[in-house]
């Protein structure tokens, strides 16, 4: 009996200090401890250990290297040299270009960046260790690095203040625009609608402010912006004749068809009426006029495609022709964004190139998973103009915000023609963001102190970048700086999106080294990831024979445009520079194409 009693007093006293243990010792992972992608596990209240499996160090902080990894980051070249060689010495590079030397080097990057992607993905808001229900439930985004811990005595861990800085403040300060900044690489809004368009096939976030769920399951390049997110609003969209989508015809020219034709849930507000509401893939794109445009474009493409295919094989169902349709179009867009989109980006010298078999001798896992990380980076507003020059008429916001009209009254080529030649913003180094879409990153930036994210030095390091030191060295001059460290306290403190958008940029660059180093490794990851990549997939006969797999193995932004519109305007992700404009005069024949 006694001893039973003493028993219980000792778990009493053991329970009663482990619990005043807890409360008093903050937790070591809040501290960070593990370098070089090391895995911190809590063990007792106050101790760690780093698991550095494979991650080329030992130690208690996983910070000795071993000696390869001494040897390799001996030569390996700095991300800032790289970039600096593949954006210098054209000459070098119009050599390399023609020669098989490209190859190589293409295979070097894309698989140096896909690396640093985790595939199999790993955490997710809601689990910061593995675990099934992380891999396995795909209504969430993944995450890169897990939540900052609960309980650390800051918002970021043990840096900074005990409070972050409001994020209106932040923004209203260091983001909004004064006065429009042209971006230097000459981006025009043929290329921010593109981003737009593209983007919301996977950015769907659902419950914004949630715990980072997405209600794009398809997690990459499915284009479920052009034939809706699932079979019910697909088949609502399609005509079920001949493989074509439903559209209508307005001047003898096609377009989507409205909810009346298309009963499908389109957001747009109260006052526009039912036949006057486009359907489309995706429920958001009835917002801007670009957007419609692209809807638009690629609507005429599929149909297009599928006329091809049904010539080529009279034999064939709707069911089949649909589904092959989507399979070209598919291989189109990665085409189109590897070789126009992402080379006029990164602003390389270095040819890019489009060829999935460049990977089939590397270990390369196809498949892939959006992170919230990539969707908080893509954020990319600042590219919006002040107004919008459709032929020399300006339009404001207001005016341009869900105008259904102004895509049949102008039709696809003079919004092509618009949006080409008017240049879009720099998205890098702050104060350019349209006083209009200051809520939307303010948004941004809640949503991460939500889901906890990491500070902007611990992505860099995950992306095998050097952490900043300062704010001077962050942003490269005084005066934002000197404000930055006055709100955040500790430039291991500095947030994720604003450290994005803030960051120095290179020079004559759209943005800064992080976008480029930490941003480029998803963007791959997806595009090559997808499964029309795989040696299982990459043949002639998924694509319905030679001639559609020639027409993804071809396809390109000019191309896209002028076989679905009546004359070919200049047509880039850029404005015409001088000697381009003399092109943008004359048109050109389809069959130059
Ligand atoms: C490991 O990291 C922690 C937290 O940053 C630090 O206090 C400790 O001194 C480090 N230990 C070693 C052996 O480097
Ligand atoms: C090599 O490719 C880059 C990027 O596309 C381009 O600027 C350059 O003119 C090319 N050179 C040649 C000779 O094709
Ligand atoms: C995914 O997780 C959410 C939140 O726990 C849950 O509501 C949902 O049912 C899960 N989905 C699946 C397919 O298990
Ligand atoms: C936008 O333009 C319309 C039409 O020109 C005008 O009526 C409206 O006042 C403008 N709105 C703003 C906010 O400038
Ligand atoms: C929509 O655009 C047309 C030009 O296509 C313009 O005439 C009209 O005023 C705009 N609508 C609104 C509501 O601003």
């Amino acid at each position: 009996m006694a001893g039973g009693y003493l028993f219980l007093l000792l778990v009493i006293i053991l329970n009663v200090s482990s619990s005043f243990q807890t409360s008093n010792t903050v937790n070591p992972c809040c501290y960070f401890p593990c370098q070089h992608k090391g895995i911190c596990v809590r063990y007792d209240p106050d101790d760690y250990e780093c698991d550095c499996t494979r991650t080329g160090y030992y130690g208690k902080n996983c910070t000795i290297p071993e000696l390869w990894t001494r040897i390799r980051e001996f030569v390996r070249p700095s991300p800032s040299f790289t970039y600096y060689m593949l954006t210098h010495y054209k000459w070098v590079w119009d050599i390399i270009n023609n020669s098989f030397i490209r190859d190589t080097i293409v295979r070097l990057v894309l698989t140096v960046r896909a690396t640093l992607i985790p595939s199999p993905p790993t955490y997710n808001s809601a689990y910061s260790y593995l675990s099934w229900e992380a891999y396995s439930n795909v209504s969430y985004f993944t995450r890169v690095l897990p939540s900052v811990p609960d309980n650390c005595p800051t918002p970021m861990g043990t840096k900074g203040k005990l409070q972050l800085p409001d994020a209106t403040l932040l923004v209203e300060t260091f983001l909004k625009r004064e006065k429009f900044i042209p971006d230097p690489q000459n981006t025009n809004l043929m290329f921010a609608f593109f981003a737009q368009h593209f983007t919301h096939q996977f950015f769907k976030t659902y419950g914004r402010m949630g715990r980072g769920f997405t209600k794009g399951l398809g997690h990459g390049v499915d284009l479920s912006h052009v034939y809706g997110d699932n079979l019910e609003r697909q088949y609502a969209l399609r005509l079920f004749k001949d493989g074509k989508l439903k559209h209508q015809i307005i001047n003898g020219d096609m377009y989507p068809p409205t909810v009346v034709e298309a009963p499908i849930h389109m957001v747009y507000p109260e006052n526009i009426p039912k036949d006057k509401r486009f359907a489309m893939g995706q429920e958001v794109f009835g917002l801007l006029p670009g957007l419609m445009m692209y809807a638009t474009i690629w609507l005429r493409e599929h149909n297009r495609v599928c006329d091809v295919l049904r010539k080529e094989h009279p034999v064939w169902d709707d069911e089949q022709l649909f589904q092959t349709a989507r399979l070209i179009l598919i291989g189109e867009t990665i085409k189109i964004v590897v070789e126009d989109y992402v080379q006029h980006l990164s602003g390389y010298y270095l040819k890019l190139k489009f060829d999935p078999e460049l990977l089939f001798s590397s270990q390369f896992q196809y498949r892939n998973r959006i992170a919230v990380e990539f969707n908080q980076l893509y954020h990319w507003h600042p590219l919006m103009p002040d107004q919008f020059n459709i032929l020399g008429q300006l339009y404001n916001y207001s005016s341009f915000i869900y105008n259904t009209s102004m895509l049949t009254d102008y039709g696809v080529e003079a919004l092509v023609e618009s949006f080409t030649n008017q240049i879009a913003g720099k998205i890098g180094g702050g104060k350019n963001l349209h006083p209009r879409l200051v809520e939307i990153a303010v948004g941004v930036i809640e949503e991460s102190r939500k889901l906890r994210l990491q500070s902007f030095n611990q992505y860099r390091k995950q992306f095998g970048l050097k952490a900043y030191t300062s704010f001077q060295d962050f942003t490269g001059e005084t005066e934002m700086s000197s404000q930055l460290e006055s709100l955040y306290g500790d430039i291991d403190a500095l947030e994720f999106y604003p450290g994005m958008l803030l960051e120095k940029t290179h020079q004559n660059a759209i943005f800064g080294e992080s976008m480029i180093e930490i941003g480029a490794p998803f963007s791959l990851k997806g595009l090559m990831g997808n499964p029309i990549c795989s040696p299982e997939y990459w043949k002639p006969s998924t694509f319905g024979g030679e001639t559609g797999f020639n027409i993804v193995k071809t396809a390109s932004i000019e191309k896209l445009v002028c076989l679905n519109i009546k004359k070919c305007p200049f047509v880039a992700f850029h404005v015409p520079k001088a000697e381009e404009s003399s092109i943008s005069e004359g048109t050109k024949t389809t069959d130059e194409l």
